[in-house]
């Protein structure tokens, strides 16, 4: 997902648009830029590749000027090249945009007839040639850009600054996340964003541009303008983004720091949702009946959808309510039937993934109440909630969700404890059994990540397959997805995950001498039909890496290796088996020499549909 910040300040604003720039690397990108206006003069860097090439290209051509944006983008139209990277510009208007637009072709072809030679193959492009056309034809700067947003379809938030007004800078969102910083006595200036994250080394007053707001600044202020074009006012808050610390620490990616951030995260998660005095969930502030609610229909993509599969389990088995979970990008096309009554969950890490949003606009037009379950309190689909139970996982900074996923499994596991005690299903004995289980998860998972140099090794084997097979049964299934998830999105090995009892149905086709199986197979219930599917595969050369808390032998075939699991309850199972998952998939990009936290293709968070 693309970033984009603007500064109006009091000092040169080079080197902060690129520091602001490299607070957003986490959301994946592939060329940056930034633009000032200097004397009356527009100047622009821009570099393919890392922010570092910027940097490099910036030390030998520096660029004066108290106002400018910048931009790191990732390619949706065009290749990511120096030409196509962002700023770009048009007879002295120059913008940057995170987002889609749909009718550029349109747009661009009406451009071109009216003279205007296009250098990039982006979309964006057409945005600053509209507005460049409204100059000419003598529209004010805020005139030009309210007329050219009305033309655009599709998401974007953008920032446009404009040769000869050097403290002037007009910003716009729709559908796209747009923080404004306000800057104060000692560092006066005025500062937009991406998010609150990008803002955090100048200001912790920020405020979020709501759906068609325009806003337009100065080095002192802001005027907001929804897209009436009557000015509203944006509530102004602390960010709470400059507190959190946003390094490393002594690990060699985020990803690794974030994997053992874990038992912290999910302790400080559910202290949240536990009254440990007493052992009982406590969802008091959450205001809706259980009771009476017919069914819960979940919706979310990527590691949130398996998230919200195990939610599944755990809500229908011990809660006692029905639910459906689809992937966003399917779910309103399906144009889903909503029971009436109903409530929708929306599973998100960023809060600001395009399919879940514009699904929760879907089931918010048909009446439901809308829960959201989301790692970043001031996201859009925070803000678009009726009730939202955070994750306190902290920022996620690694492409590949880890901390998060464990948070979101977190709360839905103490969510279930208080539906199924709301629906009557849950007695105070099983409660306080069950909240128990969830309270020695952090020890639990600290004990598997001691384990981790032997998942290490373990990994070597995987890199050397060109495909990979996740199996599980019951909430080990979604386990299973989210395992092979994680490996193709850093190793870059393709990998799938199937119900083990679908096995027979086809996949066992697959199953050769050079098919690593990974088996996610606790003790449960369920077991040995696994082990029964497992032995299936062992019959036919299939490589099986057992993930069990069972003893090797009740396997009952050849496994090339165990992940001895820590025993625990069932229902808190799939939260210590995303652990063994994450970090075979971490060992073996680290041993493909992949970029791990930033890994090809990818962004933190999908904006676009
Ligand atoms: C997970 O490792 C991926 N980065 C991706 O599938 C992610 O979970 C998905 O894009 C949803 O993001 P969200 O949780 O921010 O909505």
């Amino acid at each position: 997902m693309c970033g984009i910040v603007g500064i109006i300040g009091s000092s040169p604003v080079a080197s902060n648009l690129v520091d602001a720039l490299k607070r957003l690397e986490y959301r994946g990108y592939d060329s940056a830029g930034i633009a000032t206006i200097h004397d009356g003069h527009l100047m622009r860097r821009r570099a393919k590749g890392k922010l570092r090439f910027l940097e490099n290209k910036l030390k030998d051509e520096p660029l004066e000027g108290l106002i400018g944006i910048g931009h790191t983008r990732w390619a949706t139209h065009g290749k990511p090249t120096e030409v196509n990277a962002h700023p770009h510009v048009s007879e002295g208007v120059s913008v940057v945009h995170n987002g889609i637009i749909e009718n550029f072709k349109t747009l661009r072809v009406a451009l071109e007839k009216d003279g205007y030679v296009f250098e990039t193959e982006t979309d964006t492009e057409v945005i600053a040639h509209l507005i460049a056309s409204g100059l000419k034809a003598g529209q004010s700067p805020e005139d030009a850009v309210f007329f050219t947003l009305s033309q655009l379809e599709g998401a974007f938030a953008l920032a446009v600054i404009f040769e000869g007004h050097e403290d002037l800078m007009i910003g716009a969102r729709r559908g796209s996340p747009f923080a404004i910083g306000y800057g104060d006595e000692d560092e006066p200036g005025m500062y937009v964003g991406s998010d609150a994250i990008a803002l955090a080394p100048f200001t912790n007053r920020v405020a979020y541009l709501e759906d068609g707001d325009f806003v337009v600044l100065n080095g002192t202020g802001a005027k907001i303008y929804d897209q009436d074009r009557v000015e509203v006012q944006r509530k102004i808050s602390t960010s709470m983004a400059q507190t959190l610390v946003v390094d490393k620490g002594n690990h060699r990616h985020f990803m690794m720091k974030e994997i053992h951030e874990q038992p912290d995260v999910i302790s400080r998660t559910l202290s949240h949702y536990i009254d440990l005095a007493s052992e009982r969930v406590d969802f008091s502030a959450l205001d809706l009946d259980f009771k009476s609610l017919p069914r819960l229909t979940v919706t979310a993509c990527g590691t949130a959808f398996y998230a919200g599969l195990v939610g599944k389990y755990l809500i229908e088995k011990w809660g006692g309510l029905p639910v459906d979970v689809d992937i966003a990008s399917e779910f309103r096309y399906r144009e889903p039937l909503m029971a009436e009554g109903g409530a929708a969950l929306f599973i998100s890490q960023s809060g600001e993934t395009a399919d879940s949003l514009a699904s929760l606009k879907y089931c918010k037009a048909k009446n439901q109440k809308i829960l959201s379950i989301v790692n970043v309190s001031e996201s859009s689909i925070a803000r678009e909630s009726d009730e939202v139970l955070p994750t306190l996982a902290g920022p996620e900074i690694g492409v590949a969700s880890t901390k998060a996923f464990t948070c979101q499994l977190t709360v839905l596991a103490a969510l279930a404890i208080h539906i199924g005690k709301s629906r009557g299903v849950i007695d105070e004995a099983l409660e306080v059994k069950l909240v128990r289980s969830l309270v020695e998860v952090p020890r639990l998972i600290s004990e598997l990540l001691t384990e981790e140099k032997r998942i290490e090794e373990i990994s070597h084997s995987l890199s050397q397959a060109r495909d990979v097979l996740y199996l599980g049964r019951g909430t080990s299934f979604p386990i299973a997805l989210e395992g092979a998830l994680k490996l193709k999105e850093i190793s870059y090995i393709h990998a799938e995950a199937y119900a083990a009892g679908e096995l027979k149905h086809g996949p066992i086709a697959l199953i050769d001498e050079n098919m690593p199986v990974i088996v996610v197979a606790p003790e449960d219930e369920l077991f040995d039909k696994t082990v029964s599917n497992m032995q299936e595969v062992a019959a036919r050369g299939g490589k099986i890496i057992f993930i069990s808390d069972a003893e090797a032998e009740r396997a009952g075939c050849e496994i090339v290796d165990q992940i001895k699991m820590p025993k625990c309850h069932p229902f808190v199972a799939p939260l210590l088996l995303a652990i063994p998952v994450q970090l075979l998939a971490y060992y073996t990009a680290v041993h493909m020499g992949t970029d791990v936290d930033q890994p090809r293709n990818l962004a933190k968070s999908v904006t676009v549909e």
